[in-house]
């Protein structure tokens, strides 16, 4: 008869969740941890694993965008699914191995409850010195025993403006004083402002600023900022460094400007994750990405991006059901 000798975990090393000063955070049958280096996400049938640093800078977006426009992926196994109202929480729902062996879980909820948990989560999960928003050259490390926190960073508000920024009333100019100088890698981004000369009667109608300028002062990173709005045209212009914490699984076709610089996408079938296309596109290219695909983006260096984004609330049924083909224009 053979003996089996169990072999200990050495104690020292692997502290629990409490051990460590984190709390453990629960939404319907999902359940979250973290320790030093990863946050646990147990639910029926499974668990899964994610570096804290990639889940810390996923939540934030997920938090801060509202559950974003279809669906949030932390990586290819997690994610959000946006219902406008409800939203989706799924482990293994767009991976075609989960799927094939009917090993995918999926919980619905109220989206204000699940983003209270999410805000709640966040805020105990982020240390001191760690800045989800920001690119990993400008912040500090998530790592280790719960140390202090960073509120002030991880409950930034998205600018959304109404008309456009700058405009009265409206979400206002970036500068030196109102603690926004210029990164360090936009230094070379004129600064001057346009002249707007208005017939007289239309001073509040008429309106133009500097774009570059003022996202050469965005403190943050893939966060697009509604800065212009006309009915669901939606301008979100972002600043982007190191990689897109989400793969965005889109329920609609967006539009992508590069404005300077470069940006590597990654983009693949919404539902099963395979691989369909890499697109590089420097400073002018134009690109749709189209609906039936998820997408993630890669920029080694600063660069701006202007995402247009249609926010007519009829469009994700209108995609599911084919009405609509999955991309834009056909040449
Ligand atoms: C996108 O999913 O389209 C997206 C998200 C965040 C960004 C840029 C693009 O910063
Ligand atoms: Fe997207």
């Amino acid at each position: 008869m053979a003996t089996t000798t169990t072999l200990p975990m050495t104690k020292t090393s692997l502290r629990s969740a409490t051990d460590l000063g984190y709390k453990t955070f629960t939404a319907g049958k999902f359940r979250f941890e973290r320790d030093e280096y990863f946050a646990h996400i147990h639910f029926p049938g499974g668990r899964h694993i994610i570096a804290v640093d990639a889940f810390l800078r996923s939540l934030m977006r997920d938090v801060a965008w509202g559950f974003f426009y279809g669906t949030v992926n932390f990586d290819n196994v997690f994610g959000t699914v946006n219902h406008y109202g409800t939203v989706e929480m799924f482990a293994g729902l767009f991976n075609k191995g989960y799927k094939d062996a009917n090993r995918h879980y999926v919980e619905k909820f109220q989206s204000t409850d699940l983003k209270a948990t999410f805000e709640a989560m966040l805020i105990d999960w982020t240390n001191e010195g760690f800045d989800p928003f920001a690119a990993p050259e400008e912040t500090g490390r998530p790592f280790g025993p719960k140390k202090g926190s960073n509120e002030k960073a991880v409950q930034r508000q998205r600018v959304v403006a109404q008309r456009m920024v700058g405009l009265k009333g409206d979400s206002p100019y970036r500068s030196d004083a109102s603690g926004y100088p210029v990164n360090r890698q936009f230094t070379d981004v004129p600064q001057d402002e346009p002249e707007i000369h208005a017939e007289p009667g239309f001073e509040t109608e008429v309106h133009a600023f500097n774009l570059y300028g003022y996202l050469s002062r965005s403190d943050v990173t893939w966060n697009p900022s509604v800065c212009s709005g006309v009915k669901d045209s939606l301008m979100c212009p972002t600043t982007e460094e190191y990689i897109l914490p989400i793969i965005h699984g889109n329920d609609r076709v967006e539009w992508f400007i590069q404005a300077t610089d470069e940006i590597v996408w990654d983009v693949d079938d919404k539902n099963t994750g395979a691989p369909m296309a890499k697109v590089t596109m420097r400073a002018g290219d134009v690109a749709a990405m189209p609906a039936n695909i998820r997408h993630r983006g890669y920029s080694p260096k600063r660069s701006m991006l202007l995402v247009w984004e249609n926010n007519d609330g009829r469009l994700p049924s209108m995609y599911a059901n084919q009405e609509l083909k999955p991309y834009p224009v056909e040449f």
